[in-house]
Parts: C-alpha cells; structure tokens; sequence
C-alpha cells in the first residue's frame, strides 16, 4: 500500500458510474483522510449526487477502486457499507412520517463504535434542542429544515465515522440554514469526517476546508475551499450559471 492508501479514510479511484446504459461519472479520483472536511461542488446535474449514490453503492459502478479504511468497499451492498460506519444524508430527507421525532432516533440507533464519536439520545438534544422539543410529534408534521435535521441526528445516531450529507442546505430558508451551517460546523470541530455536496458555495465555505468542483462527471478543480471562495474569477468559470 502507498502512503496515500494508509493515510486515507475514503478512498476513490477512477470512479465511473451511471444509470441504465448513461455513464455520468468519467474516473472521477480524490479521497479523505480521517477529520477531512471536503465539499464537492458543481453545477446542478454535475454529479454530486451520483458520486455519493456510487460510494453508498446505490448506484451502478462501472469502473472504481472504493475504499474504506483499507477495506475494499466497491462490490459491496448499501446496508454493509452503512455498517462499516459510512453515514449517508440524502438529498430527499429520509424520515419516518408516522413516527415520533424520539421514534426516528431510536430507528437510527446503532451500537457504539471505539473508533469514532458517540451520539446517545441526549447527545443528539444537545446538538439539535428544537428536536428535544418536539421529541413526541409525529416527524410528518414539522417544517423542512426540521425533517433536516432530523435526518442528521437520525444518521448521526448510527455513530458515523463518516458522514456523507447531500445539499443539506437545499430548500431551507436562510435562517434555518445556518442553524443547519453551525451544527455541520460543530460536527467537523468534533473531529468528524465530511463529505458534503453543495450547490451553494456560502455553505460549503463555512463547513468544508477541501473542495473538488465537478464538471459533467469530471473534475473541474481541487484544491482549498477558502482559496475558491476568495478568487471570484475560478468560481465564475467553475459555478456560476
Ligand atoms: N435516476 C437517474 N436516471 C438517469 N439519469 C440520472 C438519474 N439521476 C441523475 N441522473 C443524471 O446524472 C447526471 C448527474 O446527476 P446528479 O448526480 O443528480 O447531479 P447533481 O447532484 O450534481 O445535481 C445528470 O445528467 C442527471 O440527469
Ligand atoms: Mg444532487
């Protein structure tokens, strides 16, 4: 194994993935160490999604070196990778309607791990308190940017090593936004290892310190998060639409 292989957490080589006979990712190769923060970014319809869909292996992987802490991760089902401790954050907020906000939390529940943070039930209220308020109403009667964060605490209570989330930002106003920006904050302070798919660039530079940018399932551009954010000309050609 090279240095590169051993320091990595997630590692991802020449990933081409796509649907039915559509190939949308072309060998798409980066990786994250344990603590990394990475934002990927694009254009709607770059790629993100499917990326994080091909590592979750929820989508069709046509040619790839996967790995998780060593392990090779790219033949194997969804349910087994969530097991090695990969924590996934969908774009459409996966929640349980019928079933309290406790409920939720208690589905998402997982055995502790020795090698990553823990996240019992009051953890998880300190993190997130409107939860704790609401911790008896059913999860189909709140807001967006609750079911949000319900998503998150719901995955988090599976103890993650790492968490992939997918434009958490998505559809949320402002305000709930940066409630949203703030936690994702604390959980990179704690130590935890982010992936995290944005479109919008504000988010992505409070929250990451890496950033690939994607281009029609290639990357574009990597390199660091703060230097994008500050140098208006590379995001004009990389972003804007
Ligand atoms: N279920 C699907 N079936 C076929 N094509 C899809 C599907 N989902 C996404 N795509 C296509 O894959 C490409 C990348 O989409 P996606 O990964 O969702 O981009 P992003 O998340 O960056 O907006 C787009 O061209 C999109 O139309
Ligand atoms: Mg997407």
């Amino acid at each position: 194994m090279s240095e590169t292989t051993s320091d990595a957490m997630l590692r991802i080589e020449g990933l081409s993935a796509g649907y039915g006979p559509a190939t949308v990712l072309h060998g798409l190769s980066f990786s994250l160490a344990q603590g990394d923060s990475l934002a990927l970014l694009g254009r709607n319809g770059a790629g993100k999604s499917t990326t994080i869909k091909a590592i979750m292996g929820l989508v069709r992987r046509e040619a790839a070196t996967l790995s998780f802490d060593g392990q090779a991760i790219g033949s194997l089902p969804p349910q087994k990778i969530a097991r090695l401790g990969v924590g996934y954050v969908p774009e459409e907020r996966r929640i349980f309607a019928e079933l309290t906000v406790a409920e939720n939390l208690e589905v998402g529940r997982r055995p502790a791990r020795s090698d990553a943070p823990e996240w019992p039930e009051q953890r998880l209220y300190d993190l997130f308190p409107e939860l704790h308020a609401m911790r008896d109403r059913r999860a189909g009667r709140m807001s967006g940017g609750e079911q949000q964060m319900l998503t998150i605490a719901r995955t988090l209570a599976g103890n993650p090593r790492i968490l992939l989330l997918d434009e958490p930002a998505e559809g949320l106003a402002p305000v709930v936004l940066d409630r949203i920006a703030d936690t994702v904050a604390t959980l990179r302070a704690e130590g935890l290892t982010l992936l995290i798919a944005e479109q919008s660039l504000g988010f992505a530079a409070e929250v990451a310190s890496r950033c690939v940018v994607l281009e029609s399932g290639q990357i574009a551009h990597s390199g660091d998060m703060a230097e994008l954010a500050a140098d208006s000309s590379l995001r004009d050609r990389l972003l804007s639409v």
